[in-house]
């Protein structure tokens, strides 16, 4: 399903005392399932009557969400409210200067969009979207957070981007993986990929050979990727773009493990099972599963300095 960007709709409209009631609204956030109306007010400099004024306007474009039956009038953010400060950061960085109101990525847990730097040059722009469909990834990262009394998805969300960046950022200087250019809460601005996801090829679009010389270069690079300590965790045809010369990028990155973790071994397992299954299904590229796995576990022991 291909949602619009709901925030953008709003944005042109927004004016600084707007983006004032909505950091009001996310800070205080910590504190409140709803934040009081004149928490919002006190933070954003106003009296209460002009900021109930601004947050019935955002309430109407679906940036707040309001509640009066709590014993007191209380807002929250939603995720376009989420998305429209966001936006706004990374504008203000003279990261973007336009983003694009159709979505050009569908995954489950993240809309992505095609933007523009104010250079002209295309870019992808990721918001995480956690908790709307399932938590599965997100068993992964309660180590992080246990310690946290209020773990809200705009907690989750901003540190699934955090650690989407951080690994783009380790692997992107010598590995095929999109440059990250920025993160801002739950959104990772990063390079444009011209290509196409495994996933949506048919079978005629390659020939055995052709799918075999991919798969290669795919285990070349993840190879590298876990020699370097890195674990992906999600590895799958739904994850790997192939570009019109042919080379491949791997995608999506949130839910990876340093190889120090015991339990990456666990899925570095899975990611391979699932990369030669699909092979094996689609293309009837056969692999020796027994040999990918010594290469890839001798790297994994190498990595933790063993
Ligand atoms: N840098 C990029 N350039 C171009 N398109 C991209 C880029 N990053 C992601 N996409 C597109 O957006 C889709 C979703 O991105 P990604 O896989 O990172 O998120 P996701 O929500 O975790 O997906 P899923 O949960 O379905 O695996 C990708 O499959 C791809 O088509
Ligand atoms: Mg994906």
């Amino acid at each position: 399903m291909v949602s619009k960007l709901i925030a953008l709709e709003a944005y042109p409209n927004l004016k600084d005392l707007d983006f004032r009631i909505l950091r009001g609204v996310e800070l205080n956030m910590r504190h409140h399932q709803w934040v009081p109306l004149e928490d919002i007010a006190r933070f954003a400099r106003t009296d209460v009557e002009t900021a109930s004024h601004h947050l019935g306007k955002l309430d109407s474009w679906e940036l707040v969400r309001r509640r009066s039956d709590i014993g007191y009038i209380g807002y929250q953010l939603t995720i376009h409210g989420y998305d429209a400060l966001a936006i706004r950061a990374f504008s203000r960085k003279g990261l973007i200067e336009a983003i694009s109101t159709s979505q050009i990525g569908v995954g489950k847990e993240a809309d992505v969009y095609i933007a523009i730097t104010p250079g002209g040059e295309k870019v992808a722009v990721k918001f995480n979207r956690i908790g709307r469909t399932s938590f599965t990834r997100i068993k992964l990262y309660r180590r992080d957070f246990m310690d946290k009394r209020h773990i809200s998805w705009l907690y989750i969300s901003r540190l699934v981007a955090q650690r989407e960046h951080e690994a783009l950022q380790l692997l992107s200087p010598f590995a095929r993986v999109p440059r990250p250019l920025g993160w801002n809460r739950h959104a990772i601005v990063m390079e444009f990929i011209n290509g196409v996801e495994l996933a949506d090829l048919r079978e005629g679009d390659l020939s055995r050979g052709e799918a075999e010389e991919i798969l290669g270069k795919v285990l070349d690079e993840y190879l590298k990727i876990v020699k370097f300590g890195i674990v992906h965790s999600d590895m799958s045809e739904f994850n790997i773009v192939l570009t019109e010369d042919q080379s491949i990028l791997i995608i999506d990155w949130p839910q990876y493990l340093p190889t120090a973790y015991p339990e990456s071994l666990e899925y570095l397992k899975r990611d391979l099972t699932v990369l030669l299954n699909s092979f094996r299904r689609r293309w009837k590229v056969e692999k020796d599963f027994n040999e990918v796995w010594n290469r890839f576990y001798n790297a994994w022991l190498k990595s933790r300095g063993g």
